[in-house]
């Protein structure tokens, strides 16, 4: 299938986990793939490299919570590629995380969840959207989790920032929809 041929699109924490199959599954269907994360990605863009053709991935290491990353991140997209069509704003802090009573979670923890989870994906939007705005064309997907509708305990930091991606996705929706752009959050 080719149905993204000709498509730019950007997977944060693309280099493992989940993020390394949307990666995958992205250039299996055509897109020159930007691989974004603090993990090294390398090897997975070779090996799209390798099966897709030398323009077919790219990838970045790059801290989403960064705004100097982000920034330099999406100008190195638009020079290598000249546009962003998809953003997959995937990259968070999970796997990692230790599962804590409220009573127990450090401020800096909480912080730094709020911080990848939400500062990230909205990084990512302010300084990739201008580039989907001015072509009136760009899908975000923002990556939410079934957490924040259950209400798991013992993971507060977590489902808080995933309930805070619903909402985000919401608002991001109806402020961008005007130009052209969709967007959808998948738990
Ligand atoms: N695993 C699940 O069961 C599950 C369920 C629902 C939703 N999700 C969501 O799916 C997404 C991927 O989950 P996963 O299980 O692959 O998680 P993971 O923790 O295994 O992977 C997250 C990826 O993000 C990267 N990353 C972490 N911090 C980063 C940063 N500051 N900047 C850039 N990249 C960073 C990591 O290196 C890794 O590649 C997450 O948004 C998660 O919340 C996961």
């Amino acid at each position: 299938m080719d149905r993204l041929s000709g498509r730019t699109a950007i997977v944060t924490g693309g280099a493992k986990g989940i993020g390394r199959h949307y990666s995958l599954a992205l250039a299996a269907e055509g897109a020159e793939v930007v691989i974004v994360d603090v993990a090294d990605g390398k090897s997975l863009a070779q090996e799209l490299e390798a099966k897709y053709g030398g323009n077919a991935s790219m990838s970045v290491t790059c801290d989403v919570s960064d705004e100097f990353a982000v920034q330099r991140l999406v100008g190195q997209v638009i020079e290598r590629f000249g546009k962003i069509d998809v953003l997959v704003n995937n990259a968070a802090l999970y796997a990692p995380l230790p599962w804590h009573m409220v009573t127990e979670i450090d401020v800096d923890t909480w912080d730094k969840v709020m911080a990848v989870n939400l500062r990230g994906p909205f990084l990512m939007v302010k300084h990739a959207a201008p580039h989907m705005i001015a072509r009136r064309y760009g899908k975000i997907i923002n990556i939410g989790s079934g957490t924040a509708f259950r209400g798991i305990p013992r993971f507060l930091h977590y489902v808080t920032s995933k309930g805070g991606i619903m909402a985000f996705t919401r608002a991001l929706s109806r402020e961008l929809g005007q130009h052209g752009m969709g967007g959808s959050v998948n738990t």
